[in-house]
């Protein structure tokens, strides 16, 4: 006779509701993987109106009938949000209930102190970076034995689907975002997805597995999507490059650099095919080469699956430490100050369309060191303007935000020349 797990869902609303549906559905074979029988025995939300209406199981209003309940092994929390979020771990885990979260936000503040408040009480947190894949346990577990050279990472759905349709369809960000929304892939508050944030908080998430490093979303570099236009999309197509919002990570000797921002990466390249909603991960080690990942990022179903999966590990006893390390993985890592991380770079600069601008310009970009490798000039449909587009060969960041900014003085200038990084 198998065991029963019994869970306690804390917010059954799209992920929590799929959870409790996908545990009916595949009760079978998730009972053979796990050993056991998972049971839903309550969930909490705040409105019982809203609730899914195939979700048969008994519901509550109040977070305590499942963190004070002696009979419930696993708190599930799929409410979102930070500080409840994370008060309800810290009472589930002194409780030595095990605890699974879905919820990237609340990780990127509280995973350490998490792992410290735990001590072997099992954490599972699959669902909290790219959805359905399971990248956690792959750099967790299954390269485990490997020294991590570099994560570079498609974590946004809303973002990956609203720079597939820029470049496919010729349409402007507001157009596409709105389609997104439309759509359901962007909430009508967009601005955790846009501005790049939703896709900081898995990144460092995934870094204090590579690495141990235990970065703010504040300490890293952090760009979203909203100001890129067509002449950026004109420029990558003509050279072979396609834009992405990455998630990068990067270790060079004892410096690890995390960065978020828009970049300009080869078609070619695996992670340059990752197109629409979908999200997808290469992850460079030192012995194992370049392994890629490729799937959903977020909806119901494929988060779900990332949940139960939490589920199974644990209902079978054969959890891994929350980050996978049990002593610090290296001594004296540091984050790379942002104004040295080195690139190619890519312009956008509106200028007054008149004789002696090009010259200004490469007499600014020059004085601070940086040369341009291609230049591409496009008319401006308002008279008497010229939009310069250009990408610079090797520089670092204080070099290129000082040529900007020194930029920015020129008269000849329309506005604040706009840059994207280029990946190579
Ligand atoms: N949706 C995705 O595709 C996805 C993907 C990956 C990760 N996640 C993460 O999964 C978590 C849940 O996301 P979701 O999309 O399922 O959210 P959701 O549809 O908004 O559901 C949230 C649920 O939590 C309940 N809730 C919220 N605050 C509560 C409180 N203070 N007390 C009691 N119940 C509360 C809500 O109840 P009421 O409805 O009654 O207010 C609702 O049942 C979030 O951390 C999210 O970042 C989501």
């Amino acid at each position: 006779m198998n065991k029963t797990i019994n869970v306690g869902i804390i917010g059954v609303g799209v992920v929590g509701s799929a959870v409790v549906l996908l545990l009916e559905q595949n009760r079978e074979v998730i009972s053979a993987r796990a050993g056991a029988n998972i049971v839903i025995k309550k969930g909490v939300v705040r409105d019982r109106s809203k609730t899914d209406e195939r979700v048969k199981i008994p519901l509550t209003n109040d977070i305590n009938d499942i963190l004070d309940d002696d009979e419930i092994d696993i708190v599930l929390e799929l409410m979102g949000g930070i500080d409840l979020a994370y008060e309800v771990a810290q009472k589930a885990l002194k409780n030595k209930k095990a605890f699974v979260t879905a919820n990237k936000a609340m990780l990127a503040y509280h995973r350490y102190d998490l792992q410290q408040i735990a001590n072997n009480t099992p954490i599972g947190f699959e669902a909290s970076v790219a959805g359905g894949i399971p990248i956690i346990k792959a750099l967790r577990d299954g390269l485990s034995a490997n020294h991590i050279i570099g994560i570079r990472g498609i974590l946004n759905g809303t973002c990956n689907y609203i720079l597939t349709k820029m470049a496919n369809e010729g349409l402007n960000f507001d157009e596409c975002l709105k389609e997104a929304q439309k759509l359901g892939y962007a909430e009508s508050n967009p601005t955790l997805d846009i501005s790049g944030m939703d896709s900081a908080h898995k990144l460092i998430i995934l870094a204090s597995i590579a690495y141990g490093v235990n970065a703010l979303p504040e300490d890293i570099l952090i760009e979203g999507i909203s100001k890129i236009n067509q002449d950026d999309i004109f420029f990558a197509n003509e050279f072979g490059y396609i834009i992405k919002l990455l998630a990068i990570a990067k270790k060079n000797g004892d410096e690890v650099e995390l960065r978020v921002h828009p970049v300009m990466v080869s078609k070619n390249e695996m992670i340059g095919k990752v197109s629409g909603v979908m999200n997808g991960i290469s992850v460079i080690g030192d012995k194992v080469g370049e392994t890629m990942y490729y799937g959903a990022g977020a909806g119901g179903n494929p988060t779900a699956s990332a949940v139960v999966s939490d589920l199974i590990e644990i209902a079978r006893n054969s959890s891994s430490p929350m980050l996978g390390f049990r002593k610090p993985l290296e001594s004296g890592l540091k984050l790379k100050p942002i104004a040295s991380i080195e690139s190619r770079y890519y312009l956008r600069i509106k200028v007054i369309d008149k004789a002696g601008t090009l010259a200004q310009i490469t007499s600014i970009l020059g004085d601070n060191g940086i040369s341009i490798k291609m230049l591409l000039q496009r008319e401006s449909n308002d008279t008497g303007f010229a939009t310069l587009l250009l990408s610079t060969h090797k520089s670092n960041e204080l070099s290129i935000q000082k040529a900007i900014e020194n930029l920015c003085t020129l008269n000849i200038i329309y506005d604040k020349p706009y840059m994207i990084r280029i990946e190579e």
